[in-house]
């Protein structure tokens, strides 16, 4: 018996069925800027990047490469690992704070390049969390409204949106996707529970001023270089901290489980030392965290799909395994996802 249903997992006993992760995939693009490449950029140093952040590099979209790009390459990494007719894909959801073009959705570009038909396409805008958000829609999409299969990307371009003249952030971000096919199955055996919440106080301690209706661009906001990411690194440090337990206990207390159920934390990769806080925090050994922050740096809503992509790549992940994927960034928001594999 699966350590959910042995403790009576939500899985959606009084829904019509459970839903899963079919597949996963993940895709970065090629060019990789290390942190010596940052040092004759701004006036940083691999040490202060290493111990603050734990990165060493990143990966770094071409002029010309947008997020669909990148969306439609893990797409189609997790189509080719499962064995599903992609017609039977009723909604492609793209998680992304960087998309093509302000409309339409980066979902619909994503569709048509994958050829499928009787499909609905739309995007979550919600910074880190948003595969998590992503994933709680399409697992109750599947169970209520009986979607067949939903294709969840996250991906991001985060380049395109850096100041690469701002130290305090430039040296954070990358780009990379990941996308999760997800289908139905047996309740209490799958995505077992998703919690999530938001906390709009915060929602200013990172943001992209400009470009939207309360700022649209102009040449003077431009020049203020308002076009590029704000974030008050440390308030968004102490928030995170403080945030993942609660919401992290609060989904695993949904799924009947506890911390010393979980047989890997995949984390939103922002940082090793709020990765180590939590692995501590639930007192999880090395090889029951996920972590590739080092080498990706923050790809945003990216960052868990690919992280879960490697991860199961390197079969850190068997049948039957408990996952706790936690995200958390602008919004200031949080998610958390209990997924038995
Ligand atoms: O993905 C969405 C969620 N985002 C996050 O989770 C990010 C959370 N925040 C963080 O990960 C950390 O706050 C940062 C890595 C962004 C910053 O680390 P910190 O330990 O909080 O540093 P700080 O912002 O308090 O800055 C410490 C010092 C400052 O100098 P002074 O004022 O103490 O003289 C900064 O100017 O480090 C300086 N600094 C740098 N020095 C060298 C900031 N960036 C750099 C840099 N290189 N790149």
């Amino acid at each position: 018996m699966s350590k959910a249903s042995a403790t009576g997992g939500e899985g959606g006993a009084d829904t019509v069925g459970g839903s899963r992760i079919v597949a996963i995939g993940s895709h970065v693009p090629e060019k990789v800027l290390t942190n010596a490449d940052l040092e004759q950029m701004v006036d940083t140093t691999d040490e202060w990047i290493v111990s603050h952040t734990g990165i060493r590099e990143r990966h770094i979209a071409s002029d010309g490469e947008a997020t669909s790009d990148l969306s439609i390459a893990a797409a189609r990494r997790a189509l080719e690992k499962c064995d599903i007719d992609p017609q039977q894909i009723g909604l492609v959801i793209v998680a992304t704070v960087t998309p093509d073009e302000p409309f339409p959705a980066t979902a619909s570009f994503v569709q048509h390049a994958l050829g499928l038909q009787r499909c609905a396409a739309f995007d979550v805008i919600n910074g880190c969390t948003g595969f998590i958000y992503g994933l709680a829609l399409a697992s109750s999409l599947i169970r209520t409204r009986q979607e067949q299969y939903v294709l969840v990307i996250a991906a991001e371009t985060l380049s395109k949106i850096t100041d690469w003249q701002d130290r305090s952030t430039c040296v954070l971000f990358g780009d990379g996707a990941g996308a999760a096919v997800v289908g139905p199955a047996e309740p209490g055996t799958g995505i077992l529970a998703v919690e999530w919440s938001t906390n709009g106080s915060a929602a200013h301690l990172l943001n992209l001023p400009a470009g939207g209706s309360r700022r649209p661009i102009t040449h003077e906001l431009i020049d203020q270089r308002q076009h590029y990411i704000k974030m008050q690194g440390h308030e968004v440090f102490k928030l995170a901290v403080r945030g993942i337990p609660e919401i992290s206990l609060g989904a695993l207390h949904k799924a009947g489980l506890t911390p010393q159920d979980v047989d890997l934390l995949v984390m939103h990769q922002a940082n090793q030392r709020i990765i180590d806080a939590a692995a501590k925090r639930f007192d999880l050994p090395p090889e029951k965290v996920a972590v590739n922050v080092d080498r990706y740096g923050n790809t945003s809503a990216a960052s868990i799909p690919i992280a879960l992509a490697e991860a199961e790549q390197q079969g850190r992940l068997k049948p039957g395994d408990i996952v706790l994927m936690v995200g958390f960034g602008a919004g200031f928001s949080l998610g958390a996802a209990v997924v038995e594999w």
